[in-house]
């Protein structure tokens, strides 16, 4: 029997911060479907917000976060993670992560949309992510392995109901378990149940649809976040243009040069995301093409230099100043419920970053909260685990409690088709009910899911991708309002009976 203190389930920014502060006496195995980078987090471009610069304050940062939330944020998550952003970040630079510096050795701090002040903490240009990540995989000591091309398919309960692990299928196709007191799902969301995406290829709600599964709590499923640039190359989406690149002056312009954000919102084009999404949506429903106009920004290859490449890369000629963009997929603010320290409504499992939902960004985050968010909650998980290493648990497993497989599978390419015309950037409740009955025509009915034969580790991904679908169009269904990242043309307005009203969704025992 494969047994550990803690099992990690994903391999990016908080999963890996969790790993390198839990106690070097604990036995930590994590698990990755993919390669150990092929992570969200690597992928990131702008940066970790942090409150540092001398005319910044928490109380700045966290209404910041609270205004791009649309106030349907938990407030002591929103105060108590802009608190720690600078711990956080010189706990990382004072141990040799490389952040971008000016030549006094000061952090180099940017801006992005919807910040009051410039507070982005960046490494490498635009490739924080990248910095961030290989410096802590370089920390993890020989009490952590890393098992890669692992496809988890079930958690695993005990007969008291806790989580004592998880099963699936291994780089040899061969069914493995892994038990652990303490499971943690750090899997990131679900981007790429949509056709367009800046989401790493891996990041397909298993996740949040495993914790489902075995019957945790999950909320604010409605609340997908669309960035409003993404490299747009024949229509398709290639890759994301991050934020940073308009926070150092860039602005959306129409094919005759005209400014769409001017008189849109305050912050022009730095408003919120949702508001910046919609606009160019607007455009490019009618036909036309938005481009971000980058002459405004200084020595671009040098402060963007993975942009750079990927403009390169699909032969986007830099110097005309003008990248073709449109909206895709983010980040998803709802997931599994828990605590600010990872704790689901399930003993023994725990959800931090992506795949959590703590209510920090409300219905739309903050531009560069999600890797301070990570960092937190793996700091806090890492604290709690090293004060409970005692914990015992009943190693008999359930059987047959968990639902498995539905009984037909969609073709992925449509599903994700679908989900972006019927549940995208604008939503009505005719094109939400239309996705949803033909989410029912596979097979999840009556809340239930049946087992069918033996999936391939391809098969098992689109059926997690099929449900969390669903439970996104049950929740933007049930929301009659918009607010932040969930727009509603037959509800275009918030509503006040609506903020801080959570949509939650468990699976019931008895239901299966
Ligand atoms: C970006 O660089 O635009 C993305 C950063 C984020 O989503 O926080």
């Amino acid at each position: 029997m494969l047994k550990s203190d803690v099992l990690i389930i994903g391999s990016g920014m908080a999963s890996l911060q969790l790993a390198k502060l839990l106690s070097r006496d604990l036995h930590v195995i994590i698990l990755t479907k993919s390669k150990q980078n092929d992570s969200n987090s690597y992928l990131a471009q702008g940066g970790i917000a942090a409150s540092i610069s001398p005319q910044d304050n928490d109380d700045k940062h966290a209404l910041d976060t609270l205004e791009a939330g649309r106030f349907h944020n938990n407030k002591q998550a929103v105060e108590e993670m802009t608190k720690h952003a600078a711990v956080l970040i010189y706990e990382l630079a004072n141990n040799g992560c490389l952040f971008d510096r000016n030549k006094d050795g000061r952090l180099l701090l940017g801006m992005e949309g919807a910040h009051s002040e410039s507070r982005i903490v960046h490494g490498g240009g635009d490739a924080t992510g990248k910095t961030v990540v290989e410096f802590l995989s370089k920390q993890l000591t020989d009490n952590i392995t890393i098992v890669e091309d692992f496809f988890v398919d079930e958690l695993l309960l005990n007969d008291k109901n806790e989580c004592i692990g998880a099963k699936g299928l291994n780089a040899q196709n061969e069914k493995e378990a892994y038990f652990a007191t303490h499971t943690v799902i750090a899997a990131g969301g679900c981007g790429q149940i949509y056709e367009y995406t800046s989401s790493a290829e891996t990041v397909t709600g298993d996740g949040i649809a495993l914790a489902y599964l075995a019957g945790a709590k999950v909320y604010d499923m409605e609340f997908m976040q669309f960035h409003p640039t993404l490299l747009s190359v024949g229509g398709k989406t290639v890759g994301l243009v991050s934020e940073a690149v308009r926070g150092e002056g860039a602005v959306l312009i129409t094919e005759a040069g005209e400014r769409i954000m001017k008189h849109i919102h305050p912050y022009e084009d730095l408003a919120p995301r949702h508001i910046v999404s919609q606009t160019i949506y607007s455009y490019l429903k009618k036909g036309e093409k938005i481009y971000l106009d980058s002459s405004p920004v200084e020595n671009f290859e040098k402060r963007f230099p993975s942009i750079t490449k990927m403009c390169k890369d699909h032969q986007i000629n830099l110097a005309e100043k003008k990248l073709p963009v449109a909206p895709g997929s983010h980040f998803l603010m709802g997931g599994i419920a828990a605590s600010l320290d990872g704790r689901t409504s399930i003993k023994g499992l725990y959800a931090i970053g992506e795949s959590a939902c703590t209510g920090f960004h409300g219905a739309n985050r903050l531009a560069s909260n999600s890797l301070l968010e990570g960092l937190y909650m793996g700091k806090e998980l890492a604290n709690l685990i090293n004060r409970n290493k005692e914990t015992k648990r009943s190693w008999r497993i359930k059987e047959g409690v968990l639902p498995s497989m539905p009984i037909y599978l969609p073709e992925k390419r449509e599903l994700k088709r679908k989900m972006m015309e019927h549940v995208g950037i604008v939503r009505n409740e005719a094109s939400l009910v239309n996705q949803l009955e033909w989410i029912k025509s596979f097979g999840i009915k009556d809340y239930r899911m049946v087992q069918k034969g033996n999936y391939s580790k391809q098969e098992k991904e689109t059926a997690f991708m099929l449900l969390v679908s669903w439970l996104i169009t049950k929740s933007a269904l049930e929301r009659t309002e918009s607010r932040g990242g969930h727009f509603r043309k037959d509800y275009p307005f918030e509503q006040t009976e609506w903020q801080n009203r959570l949509i939650m969704q468990q699976l019931e025992r008895n239901e299966q």
